[in-house]
């Protein structure tokens, strides 16, 4: 059945939500993705703030219940997609399952010198290697592999961008390290805390940069180095952020994927005033208009950008990939111990999640469609439902070096979020390099 995967990503789907529930901000004490400043709590039963917004996202009324706009009509939109596809010659790469796979990855720890050593799971002692065999397999389709010869070769003098936050720089070294096994990338550039990298590609001169840009937009963090926060995030909601807006135009391939920061405690600018914030529990008596206004407010923006800009680049955009913390959270003890996939339906998306993708998936398949009437090339990297059948592709303990080195029953910070490298992830390569060739 086609829509099987769209299915058991949508089974909790309600559509009317709560826009803004409250988002309780606790400190604790480790470095992720949310860095050490912020935890997420949702609770519903404390402060509940319903906004209405018009199309444009603009707050028409508040303390009513909302049916997000477009949300319903991009899921048939993306059914009528779905089911176009044997039109054409290819299929619908992202309905399929996980299959057993013998093939020895094509790179490990010790052939990959680009994976940080948070991904770096048989560095770091993970025991159990049963998650790295396995691929993503279409249903209606043979998925060939990423070939990095074949594809290095189609990207002579070309440069490619990662755009977003540490899963797409995690992504990013995954492709770095597919490639590196042709040809090692030279490092060209990195900041001091190595979020925005540029690699090149000698003999192909293919250059591929990363840049850290969690909300693509204009925001000040006010993280010290160990990333405890002093204050709320200000986020400026009509400002895009200039490392990525004024280099757009020199990339011949962009990959954005963002969303989680968004949950993270802050205060919206609009204009160079404060519209509100979100997860401020009543400071200064400011409205939380919830983080989905933010993140919706933001993409419109982001594709307002990219399609005015009419690019002759190729463009990707990867959705938000769910956490699988089990018994917990993350500061609660949560946990990721799975050493093979998930049966589909086993796992439902958080609230967290769903919300991110409620907003993602209308926005990127309006800006898809508006892009093709164009004649642009906007494609859509769907990696959520397959993603949420692979618990077993996270670090978990093994973010640090053998963590139970010394304590087998240390008290270890899980990460239930990121991907180990080599693993799943990996077939998000074969995927984007299907887009690429028959883009
Ligand atoms: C796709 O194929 C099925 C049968 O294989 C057929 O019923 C359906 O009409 C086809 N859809 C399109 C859009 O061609
Ligand atoms: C890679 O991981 C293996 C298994 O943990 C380890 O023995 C080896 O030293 C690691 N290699 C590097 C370069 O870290
Ligand atoms: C390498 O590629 C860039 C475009 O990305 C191009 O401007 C440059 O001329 C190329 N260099 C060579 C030596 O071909
Ligand atoms: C932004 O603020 C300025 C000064 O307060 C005002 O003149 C202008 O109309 C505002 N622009 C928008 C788009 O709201
Ligand atoms: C917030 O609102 C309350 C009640 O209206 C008021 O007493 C208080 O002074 C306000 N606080 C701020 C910081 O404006």
């Amino acid at each position: 059945m086609k829509q099987n995967l769209w299915k058991t990503a949508y089974k909790q789907n309600h559509l009317v939500f709560k826009l803004g529930f409250s988002i309780l901000l606790v400190g604790f004490g480790f470095r992720l993705l949310f860095s050490q400043s912020s935890n997420v709590i949702p609770d519903n039963n404390n402060n509940n703030i319903n906004i209405v917004v018009d199309d444009d996202n603009n707050i028409i009324d508040k303390d009513v219940k909302l049916v997000p706009s477009g949300f319903t009509d991009a899921v048939k939109e993306l059914n009528k997609f779905h089911s176009n596809d044997n039109k054409s010659e290819s299929c619908d790469i992202f309905d399929g399952e996980w299959v057993p796979d013998e093939d020895i990855p094509v790179y490990t720890n010790n052939t990959c010198r680009w994976i940080e050593s948070h991904q770096n799971c048989m560095g770091n002692g993970r025991p159990d290697t049963g998650y790295i065999f396995w691929k993503w397999s279409p249903k209606a389709c043979e998925l060939p592999r990423f070939d990095a010869r074949t594809f290095l070769g189609m990207m002579r003098d070309k440069s490619w961008a990662f755009v977003g936050d540490s899963i797409n720089r995690n992504h990013l070294q995954s492709f770095i390290c597919l490639l590196s096994q042709v040809e090692d990338a030279v490092e060209l550039y990195h900041d001091p805390d190595y979020k925005n990298r540029k690699w090149h590609f000698p003999s192909y001169n293919l250059t591929v940069s990363v840049i850290w840009s969690p909300f693509y937009a204009k925001a000040d963090i006010f993280e010290d180095i160990n990333g405890v926060s002093s204050s709320e995030i200000e986020l400026h909601t009509d400002i895009l952020d200039k490392t990525w807006t004024e280099q757009f135009h020199t990339w011949d391939y962009v990959i954005f994927s963002a969303g989680k920061w968004f949950i993270k405690s802050a205060i919206y600018y609009e204009n160079k005033s404060i519209l509100g914030c979100h997860g401020c529990n009543g400071k200064n008596n400011y409205t939380d208009v919830g983080f989905n206004f933010a993140y919706r407010k933001i993409l419109k923006n982001v594709f307002k950008f990219i399609l005015k800009s009419s690019p002759k680049n190729m463009i990707i955009f990867r959705t938000s990939t769910p956490d699988h913390f089990e018994n917990g959270e993350w500061s609660s003890g949560g946990r990721c111990d799975r050493t093979v996939p998930a049966n589909e339906g086993e796992f439902q998306m958080n609230e967290l999640n769903r919300i991110l993708r409620e907003i993602e998936l209308p926005e990127i398949t309006k800006a898809e469609a508006e892009a093709s009437e164009k004649g642009m090339k906007l494609k859509l990297l769907d990696v959520t439902p397959l993603s949420l059948l692979r618990p077993d592709g996270h670090p978990g303990p093994y973010r640090h070096f053998y963590p139970f080195a010394k304590d087998k029953k240390a008290k270890v910070q899980y990460d239930c979020l990121h991907w180990c490298l080599p693993g799943p992830i990996d077939n998000w390569n074969d995927l984007l390099m299907n887009l690429v060739v028959n883009g």
